[in-house]
């Protein structure tokens, strides 16, 4: 077998089984495998059947791409998905996650959890005797920053050495990518309003996890952040469970919103990511997301070849 066959499928044959709750799961040979199945699903060059595996799908916030994407992924893997939410089962009437979880895993080959804490999520894996996905909780949205290195990767061919800005909320978004970032060698340049900072505990793993010559930066001025930068993210300024704080967020984020004044001080082949939803005008301008550095919706379909490339992994596909 071509060596370089042999370690990415040895790579991805070491994620069966397995959970992926956060980025801080995977390592670089695990991740960069990872991108090549989800790059070669992309084009067509690789079938995976599944058989008729079934992927439970606990959402207990709105989504539009990772449910999507999730069930179209299981689609064009021969396998199956069913959604499930606490008004249509016994969750929403206070059956406790750890019965959920244990009856869950008799009927399904994996579950997909979209919950407000974290602590949710590590119970649902502690339970289940299926492997869990993190499909975005309060601290991380994994799923989503698989989709966005594939995205920079294809632009930029490699991935080391890039600089990655993120302005605004320090969130789930901010967190995943620190994360992934790190693990990959990509610089991250974070501008974030005081006290919406990203997760202190994640950004100290982070510098654990990360490729000796990758950093992780946190400035106070957008400007600064984005100073000759590859790639300048951003998401809501108020995330879903947030809504009661939506006006004093707009008034702590004052001068955050990714304009073109601040997408010009970026390196000028610099492409603009968000994750979606967005909000034009918040966040960022109409102008800006609309503009030819934009790769936003590439950035959208590019979760689901990632997430087939993780359910083929974490299902034993491979
Ligand atoms: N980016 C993302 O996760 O979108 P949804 O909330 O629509 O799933
Ligand atoms: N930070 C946002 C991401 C949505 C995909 C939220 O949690 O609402």
């Amino acid at each position: 077998m071509d060596k370089h066959f042999q370690s990415l499928s040895q790579d991805l044959s070491s994620l069966a089984g397995k959970n992926f709750l956060s980025c801080a799961d995977i390592n670089f040979g695990q991740v960069t495998s990872l991108l090549q199945l989800s790059s070669q699903f992309k084009k067509n060059l690789r079938r995976i059947d599944l058989g008729n595996r079934v992927l439970g799908l606990v959402f207990s916030k709105a989504s539009t791409r990772t449910r999507v994407s999730f069930q179209v992924a299981m689609a064009r893997l021969g396998a199956q998905t069913i959604d499930l939410n606490s008004q249509l089962t016994q969750l929403g009437r206070g059956e406790p996650i750890k019965d959920t979880a244990r009856v869950l895993s008799r009927y399904c080959d994996a579950l997909a959890i979209r919950t407000f804490g974290n602590e949710e999520l590590l119970e649902y894996a502690k339970w289940s005797s299926v492997p869990v996905v993190n499909a975005l909780t309060d601290i991380e949205h994994p799923c989503q920053a698989l989709a966005d290195f594939l995205t920079i990767q294809e632009e930029f061919e490699t991935l080391q050495g890039l600089s990655l800005s993120y302005i605004g909320d320090g969130n789930n978004v901010a967190n995943s990518l620190i994360l992934l970032g790190s693990i990959l060698g990509v610089n991250i340049r974070l501008a974030c309003p005081k006290g919406f900072e990203p997760n202190h505990s994640v950004v100290e793993n982070a510098r654990i996890l990360a490729s000796s010559n990758s950093r992780i930066e946190i400035f106070s001025d957008p400007y600064e952040a984005v100073l000759d930068s590859n790639v300048i993210y951003t998401d809501v300024w108020a995330s879903m469970g947030q809504e009661k704080e939506q006006l004093q967020r707009l008034e702590a984020f004052r001068g955050f919103t990714l304009s073109i004044d601040l997408l010009k001080k970026a390196d000028s082949k610099a492409i603009v990511l968000h994750c979606l939803p967005a909000h034009r005008g918040e966040e960022i301008t109409d102008q800006v997301f609309e503009s030819k550095s934009s790769r936003i919706f590439d950035q959208a379909e590019n979760r689901l070849h990632t997430q087939q490339a993780l359910l083929a992994a974490l299902l034993g596909g491979l």
